[in-house]
């Protein structure tokens, strides 16, 4: 009997109790139901408290209703390894080794769209099996300057090839349950004096340019947050900066997501209650470099942020938003059912890795056909040069990483060449930490270079690896570089080389354009970047030919600096006066001014060479005249007349004829990345749309298009235009 009504007790006591879960935490319930249940049963301090950090990398939940913290990480490149709770150290883990992805710039350069989505689940994985809620990336700020330490971070100096590339990797990250947290918002486009500098700017520039991937990245990836940027955007913090946030972000654009602070870019609790911010992270902190005793509890949107609440001074709508967001993200995140376990440093992984670094490379140059190198037939080969080596994958910044496996270019020439290479460091570049790089003395140099000049003598091949290194102002955060050329006396190494062995294949690692005053006197010459786990492996892949290059420059290669537009109003215009800079190029960024200024690069934006050949035929247009909402097919044969299978991207460009406003040449405005066997034929076909005929007008606060004469452009680069299609918008 006892027994009969302990179980009728157990059924009465457990019905209610299932009738009672919380609409919060009902998982069949629409997540706006839910977020607002949360939010009602929810304290002030509690709403507050989810608003700042709780660590360094992680902001609180709400511990009494059981709503998980959010946990966030470096970014954008793979999963950082674990820093410690309360500073900037590593936790020294033992089990934080990940696959390193190539560098965002390599990804740009790929131009393909399949990879940046593959690229994007690899990455999601790896966070779920970290237990990582947020990935700080992608980065897509604009590189409007060869110098931005960070361009290597970014996808690049075209806001329509940076934005049609970070689409699909948010979009793979996000439907695994990991938020991205797109940066730099906005304009951080330079690394010197991030913390402060002011940025002037025409609304065209901005819109055109600058927030043109960011617009694609909430709009089109529905990123689910976006962090804020250090510098300041006419006079305010792009942290809380009215215009940026509440005018283009959460109004016109719609974003129902958080804004995170870059890690100390909150300055004033008061701007930052109203302007937009959600998150406060990493306040107090001078980027990696130092720390100060600051709690948790005295940020912005910490104790002050409740102040003001209590007294009225901030209404409490404000603080629902954010408390709103917050909840949004977590339940997108780390409350999502259809998260997944994830993995990590899988062969998996390393595939996708590799498959990045391969489509990255870039065959600059390559004289009589000297690449693809038959390995078989050279004794003696010679790899010259510390980035043979050295990792590329650590320094740099917030972007480092723990790789599990990495592969250095002299691994990777090793194994096609088994005991017939050498090495020769050539140059050394010195330890570099926290701003502070180490003097390597004339008298070293002198000896690596020596050294290496005598091994180049009795080489029958001489494989150079050089470029920039993620040192302090080589390619790294919180500094940009100092000069155009290439640093550590590689010049003149180079020089000394090609001296006593022409047979030189040169091997470029950097996320950025270097000087090439040797340029001549070089036979081959593939642009890297940086490549992550399987770096070593993928410029074997493209020096042996199993793999055939097909990247493509998401940059201008100019000659010199002052060849570019930023570089070509004086300092106020780049790096600015250390309060503001004036970006006087205004719309004419990269190839924008080169084509318009007729400026010759050395490289042109979109080139790649092939180990194959590639015939453009007749296009063919539905029609010469369109009007308002109509369009044009243009379809253009595409054939690959070599001996060896090849990809190509064809590119379209469009140029407004003639316009009230000044406007570039011609601008990208679609491009298709194409595989073709020897003798195959592909038709490529775009369809334009009055969208792309738009500019951004000051006056009417919109795009607009005028109508009149349009030329479109088909090509291989954005110099190696293979027709020219003129039409006329009625
Ligand atoms: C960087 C961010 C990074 C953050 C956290 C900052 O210094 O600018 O890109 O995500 O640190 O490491």
């Amino acid at each position: 009997m006892k027994k009969i009504i302990a179980v009728l007790m157990v059924a009465l006591i457990a019905k209610p109790v299932l009738a009672q879960l919380p609409v919060y935490l009902d998982e069949t319930k629409p997540i706006e139901s839910r977020v607002q249940d949360a939010l009602s049963r929810m304290t002030t301090e509690e709403k507050v408290a989810m608003c700042h950090a709780q660590s360094k990398f992680t902001s609180p939940g709400c511990p009494r209703l059981g709503i998980p913290e959010l946990h966030m990480s470096d970014g954008p490149h793979g999963v950082r390894a674990e820093i410690n709770w309360d500073n900037w150290g590593y936790a020294g883990w033992t089990n934080d080794s990940c696959t390193a992805f190539p560098s965002l710039t390599a990804l740009a350069s790929t131009w393909n769209t399949d990879l940046a989505a593959q690229y994007g689940q690899a990455l999601a994985e790896e966070c779920l099996y970290r237990n990582k809620n947020v990935i700080l990336g992608p980065g897509v700020n604009i590189a409007r300057t060869p110098l931005n330490g960070r361009n290597f971070e970014y996808m690049g100096e075209d806001p329509f090839l940076a934005a049609t590339l970070c689409v699909p990797y948010i979009q793979a990250v996000q439907k695994n349950g990991v938020a991205t947290c797109v940066k730099h918002y906005v304009l951080n486009d330079q690394e010197l004096w991030r913390g402060h500098i002011n940025v002037e700017l025409s609304d065209r520039a901005l819109h055109e340019i600058y927030l043109y991937p960011f617009k694609a990245a909430i709009e089109k990836g529905k990123a689910w947050s976006i962090m804020g940027a250090y510098n300041k955007i006419r006079g305010q913090h792009a942290c809380h900066n009215d215009l940026t946030i509440n005018k283009i972000l959460k109004g016109d654009w719609k974003f129902d997501g958080c804004v995170i602070t870059d890690w100390g870019g909150c300055h004033d609790t008061y701007e930052a209650a109203m302007n937009g911010l959600d998150i406060e992270m990493g306040s107090y902190t001078n980027g990696l470099t130092s720390e100060s005793k600051f709690t948790y509890d005295d940020y912005y949107l910490a104790k002050p942020f409740l102040k003001m609440i209590k007294e009225g001074k901030v209404p409490m709508t404000v603080l629902n938003d954010k408390a709103s967001r917050i909840l949004r993200l977590i339940f997108r995140t780390a409350m999502n059912k259809n998260r997944g376990f994830g993995s990590m440093a899988s062969a998996e992984h390393y595939n996708v890795a590799r498959k990045v670094a391969d489509e990255a490379i870039v065959l600059l140059k390559n004289e009589n056909n000297i690449l693809p190198l038959k390995f078989d037939d050279y004794k003696k080969i010679l790899v010259v040069g510390e980035n043979g080596r050295r990792t590329l994958v650590q320094a740099g910044g917030s972007s480092e990483l723990k790789p599990k496996h990495e592969t250095s270019p002299l691994e990777g020439i090793s194994k096609l060449a088994p005991g017939r290479v050498k090495y020769a460091e050539g140059y050394r570049s010195g330890a570099s930490m926290f701003g502070r790089v180490e003097v390597i003395s004339d008298a070293v140099y002198e000896s690596l270079r020596a050294e290496a000049v005598e091994a180049a003598k009795d080489a029958d091949l001489v494989i150079y690896v050089g470029g920039l290194n993620k040192n302090h102002e080589q390619d790294c955060e919180a500094g940009d570089r100092t000069t155009f050329g290439l640093p550590f006396c590689q010049d003149k190494l180079i020089e000394s080389i090609l001296q006593v062995n022409k047979n030189f294949v040169m091997v470029l690692c950097s996320g950025n354009p270097v000087m090439m005053p040797w340029l001549k006197d070089v036979p081959a010459i593939i642009q890297t970047w940086y490549g992550g786990s399987a770096a070593g492996d993928a410029i074997a892949d493209v020096l042996s030919g199993k793999v055939n290059p097909s990247g493509k420059l998401p940059m201008t290669y100019g000659v010199k600096l002052e060849d570019y537009g930023a570089h070509s109003f004086g300092s106020i215009c780049y790096p600015g006066d250390s309060i503001n800079v004036e970006y006087k190029e205004d719309v004419l960024v990269g190839y924008r001014w080169f084509d318009t200024k007729k400026i010759k690069p050395q490289f042109p934006f979109g080139f790649g060479l092939s180990y194959t050949t590639f015939e453009y035929g007749k296009p063919t247009v539905s029609t010469k005249t369109m009007s308002a909402g109509g369009n044009i097919i243009v379809r253009v044969p595409v054939k690959n007349v070599g001996s060896v299978e090849g990809k190509e991207t064809v590119q379209l460009y469009i140029g407004d004829v003639k316009c009230s406003v000044t406007r570039p040449l011609k601008e990208l405005k679609g491009f298709e990345k194409i595989s073709l066997a020897p003798g195959e034929e592909k038709v490529v076909s775009f369809t334009i749309t009055d969208d792309m005929l738009k500019f951004y007008s000051d006056r009417k606060h919109d795009w607009v298009f005028e109508s009149g004469a349009f030329k479109a452009y088909i090509g291989s680069s954005s110099r190696d235009i293979k027709c020219t299609i003129p039409f006329t918008l009625k």
